[in-house]
């Protein structure tokens, strides 16, 4: 039939209607945003950029912008009672508010999205100084998550209008993270698959990889988790759900005292584990451990890897395989009181996805503490 293998000959690949240039911040929304720019400049070694308060015109709120490398975080608080932000903070403790993505055209990816079901955060908004000017726009997911598309591509300043530059005495040394790897959202339960639709139909992500709970599961908990990757692989959002157990899951535990749906943790990139992790110990850093025995055959399980298993063992850093290559990977404990968010620390070997091995042994760990905590 001609026409129609014309026809195929013709197809393009479908057009990507979100382009995604990756992470452009995260922004936190904390009780006290000066002391917690100063934790995560102290022990994760971020260096200070930029500030907006008072003295810039934020009446009623502050924020300490720190970066490290091309990861970018703010630090928000109010100051007063009352509105969005001090509700946010009283009802989940510090956690992160907006998942910020870097676009071509902040115009373009708010109409794409909501014309396909996303509801607005914030309708496109220029912002304007002597530098030039930054587009905002941005539409809500999970919980009180939201994401703001950021252009600025016709900005020269250090961050974006209404900030000033924050130059400070104190700047520790960097520890070598690089930017964002992905962001794993926990949501409520048979919440998974809406949430997947959503990134599926208004984001233009696909579905990469799934976990259900024969591949997650402890003794005593379960969960299911599907990552979501853009077009281009650089925006990557795995979602997680509680699934039956015998006992209360991490997930559960983490919705409880968050207070519902959030962002569990962030992952970070480094080119040099051992060497990131050594210093993010050493400045105070806590990660949670695994037993020695996951290191006795880990060979058997992911084969050949260049490290020494010396330092990873000693560090407690796991390893895992997908079809492409090798990653290794640490996660800390929360960051906060609550039993909420924590960090990953990841360095790829040519594994562009997850590994499911992994999974067991984190959650074990993070079990031990849940029940130390009695929450399990
Ligand atoms: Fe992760």
């Amino acid at each position: 039939m001609p026409i129609l293998s014309a026809t195929n000959s013709r197809r393009q690949a479908p057009v990507d209607f979100l382009p995604l240039q990756g992470t452009d911040y995260v922004e936190f929304y904390v009780g006290n945003a000066k002391q917690a720019a100063h934790f995560y400049k102290t022990a994760f070694g971020f260096q200070s950029l930029a500030y907006a308060g008072p003295e810039t015109g934020s009446k009623d709120k502050v924020s300490y912008v720190v970066r490290q490398n091309k990861l970018t975080f703010i630090f928000t608080t109010s100051l007063r009672t009352g509105n969005l932000i001090a509700d946010h903070t009283y009802l989940h403790g510090d956690g992160v508010k907006v998942l910020a993505l870097r676009v071509d055209d902040a115009n373009s990816a708010w109409k794409e999205t909501t014309q396909r079901g996303g509801r607005s955060y914030m309708e496109p908004t220029t912002l304007v100084d002597k530098f030039g000017e930054v587009v905002l726009s941005g539409i809500h997911a999970y919980g009180e998550t939201v994401h703001v598309f950021v252009e600025r591509k016709n900005y020269a300043g250090v961050f974006m209008p209404g900030y000033r530059e924050w130059t400070t005495r104190y700047n520790p040394p960097e520890t070598g993270l690089l930017y964002v790897d992905h962001c794993v959202g926990n949501v409520g339960w048979n919440q998974m698959d809406p949430w997947v639709r959503f990134y599926e139909q208004v984001m233009g992500f696909r579905n990469i990889l799934s976990f259900d709970d024969n591949d997650i599961s402890t003794e005593y908990s379960a969960l299911m988790s599907k990552v979501m990757s853009n077009g281009n692989g650089y925006v990557k959002f795995p979602i997680n759900e509680p699934a039956e157990g015998k006992k209360k899951s991490q997930v559960e535990e983490y919705l409880e005292f968050y207070n519902g749906e959030g962002v569990q943790h962030v992952a970070i990139a480094t080119k040099d584990i051992i060497s990131t992790v050594t210093q993010l110990r050493d400045r105070g850093v806590e990660f949670l451990q695994v037993p020695d025995s996951y290191y006795n055959d880990l060979r058997d399980r992911v084969g050949h890897i260049d490290e020494n298993l010396d330092p990873l063992k000693e560090l407690g850093i796991l390893v895992d395989r997908d079809e492409e290559g090798y990653l290794l990977q640490i996660f800390t404990r929360p960051v906060e009181d609550r039993p909420t968010l924590f960090f990953e620390i990841i360095q790829r070997k040519g594994a562009k996805s997850f590994g499911k091995g992994n999974f067991k042994a984190l959650f074990e760990a993070i079990e031990r503490e849940q029940s130390a905590r009695g929450n399990l």
